[in-house]
């Protein structure tokens, strides 16, 4: 039982099976009023707990990194001169950075997490360091790839904090370098109600994750709230979670406006899973 404690954290709440129940069938407007969230609600959600649940819930998290590494360094090959400069921005526990790094590329991490740096730092290899992503400490012009992995770019409410954050990353890189932006979700099939609203997946030992997501046309993006379920307990729930949901033409705008010269998505083709875009700004 000691082990399922890492599940949680001191940003879940104990709350009770009836409530539990009433935001995960309720209308989506009363979910959404529930689930809004605040402009830096990162802060809260990216704690100790959620590092033991990515471990447990999205598939083998290994097997997830090897596949990712193949695609970037693919995409790395066929756009940008050999053993590009790299920054791993957010790098949460290091898990691209660390291996880049052993294979030999020059990448930096960062991350605004200091427990998920101090991982990233015990596995090795690359250099890591506290960051926002709104302001890089990182020179003009100095990075060939910028990676944006697994869902970490949209999570800000205001606008002109996406702004900020697209437009830091323009900044860092050289003429001809590009980021990549990479998800595990279908934005315009959210976007147009074509996506899982309710996820109940087991995590070892008895306890269940539960994941209701919303789209909110306010916000423009995706509300979630996730539910904990232990052996023999009332449910946890987990801090609000938000991601901003772009469709090609939002991309186009928003891209252009931070100074990118193109962008290309590939996603994979609808009914596909896992679903996984890729999104390519080139400066
Ligand atoms: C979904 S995790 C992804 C981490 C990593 N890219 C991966 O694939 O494992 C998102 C990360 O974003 C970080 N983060 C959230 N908001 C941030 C911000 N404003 N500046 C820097 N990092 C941030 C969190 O600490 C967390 O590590």
């Amino acid at each position: 039982m000691a082990a399922m404690h890492t599940l949680i954290d001191a940003n879940f709440r104990r709350t009770d099976t009836a409530s539990a129940r009433h935001l995960w069938s309720c209308d989506d407007a009363t979910f959404l009023a529930a689930a809004r969230p605040h402009n830096d609600w990162p802060r809260q959600y990216f704690g100790p707990a959620y590092a033991a649940l990515a471990d447990r819930f999205a598939g083998d998290p290994a097997a997830r990194t090897r596949r990712d590494i193949d695609t970037i360094l693919r995409i790395a090959a066929d756009h940008l001169a050999p053993r590009p400069r790299i920054l791993d921005i957010p790098c949460g526990s290091g898990r691209h950075a660390t291996a880049l790094a052993a294979q030999g590329f020059d990448v930096i991490g960062l991350d605004r997490q200091p427990d998920y740096l101090r991982a990233a730092r015990a596995a090795g290899a690359a250099t890591c360091a506290a960051a926002e992503m709104r302001a890089l400490p990182i020179a003009t012009g100095r990075i060939d790839l910028v990676l944006n992995m697994w869902n970490s770019l949209g999570y800000f409410v205001e606008a002109a904090d996406e702004a900020a954050t697209l437009a830091e990353f323009r900044r860092v890189l050289r003429p001809g370098g590009m980021v990549l932006v990479q998800q595990d979700l279908d934005a315009p099939a959210a976007l147009e109600g074509r996506w899982v609203q309710h996820m109940k997946a087991p995590l070892g030992d008895g306890a269940l994750l539960l994941v209701r997501q919303v789209p909110d046309a306010a916000l423009g993006g995706l509300a979630c709230l996730s539910w904990v379920v232990l052996p023999d307990q009332a449910p946890w729930q987990g801090p609000a979670f938000f991601l901003r949901l772009r469709d090609d033409a939002a991309w186009a705008r928003e891209a252009a406006a931070a100074g990118f010269a193109k962008v290309s998505i590939a996603r994979t083709p609808a009914g596909v899973v896992p679903h996984e875009t890729i999104v390519l700004l080139h400066a």
